[in-house]
């Protein structure tokens, strides 16, 4: 009766350390050893690593990382945003407004719509809806807007006024029925501190062909 008592503790002492061994197993990263938080495994697991090529087989680029940022309410620059980013096999990033522009908003006949307000009045932010951007990691950056009233629409001013571009090239275009860039560019360098390269911008017809675009580049890209 004894050797039964002692046989029957002896197997479920093993069944419980069976089951502690199984569990601890969940939290342990096998590789490294260390033992992971649900929250940690869970950000190692959503997380996304960027891919570096070794510099042997990275491929010659005059624009290192590069990505075309814009604005567009009717879908003009958005056209030339695209072509530029299939030209240079680059990412986009759309400037959404948290408010979207009506046609009323977009009435530049009228004094007192949305659009003719947030021009004139040289303090209005227009908010970006979702997550900004980050361009810590592009050494190159695009950034596309339409004319309005001969100026960048004032989102814009939102978008560079949250960003650093120390250390980066910056090339700004832009759309528009007739007006060319004039000052919108300049405007948008001095509220980035004059920080990074920015080059003199230019202005595409909403009718622009894409060997437009692609001479433009390929200029862009011999200087
Ligand atoms: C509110 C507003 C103001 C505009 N002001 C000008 C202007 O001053 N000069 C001009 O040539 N075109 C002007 N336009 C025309 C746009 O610049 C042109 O249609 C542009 O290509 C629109 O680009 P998108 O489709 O990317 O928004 C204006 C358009 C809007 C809606």
């Amino acid at each position: 009766m004894r050797i039964l008592k002692k046989l029957l503790t002896l197997a479920v002492s093993a069944v419980v350390l069976g089951a502690m061994a199984s569990c601890s197993k969940n939290n342990v990263n096998e590789s490294s050893g260390i033992s992971l938080s649900a929250a940690t495994e869970q950000s190692l697991i959503t997380t996304p690593k960027e891919t570096t090529l070794p510099s042997d087989t990275e491929p010659e680029s005059k624009w290192g990382k590069a990505v075309v940022v814009y604005f567009s309410s009717t879908g003009n620059t958005k056209e030339v945003a695209l072509k530029i980013a299939s030209e240079i096999g680059c990412g986009t990033y759309e400037i959404v407004p948290s408010k979207q522009y009506t046609n009323d908003d977009l009435n530049y006949s009228n004094k007192r719509s949305r659009a003719y307000r947030e021009q004139n009045d040289k303090n209005s932010r227009p908010e970006i809806e979702g997550t900004v951007i980050d361009l810590s990691s592009y050494d190159t950056v695009f950034i596309g807007y339409p004319i309005w009233f001969a100026k960048a629409p004032r989102i814009l001013c939102t978008f560079v006024e949250r960003q650093s571009f120390e250390g980066k090239t910056v090339i700004p275009f832009c759309t528009s029925g007739s007006s060319g860039i004039g000052t919108s560019a300049t405007e948008l360098t001095e509220l980035a501190e004059n920080k990074g390269k920015w080059l003199s911008g230019t202005r595409f017809s909403p009718s622009v062909r894409d060997v437009d675009i692609e001479q433009w580049l390929a200029a862009l890209a011999e200087k």
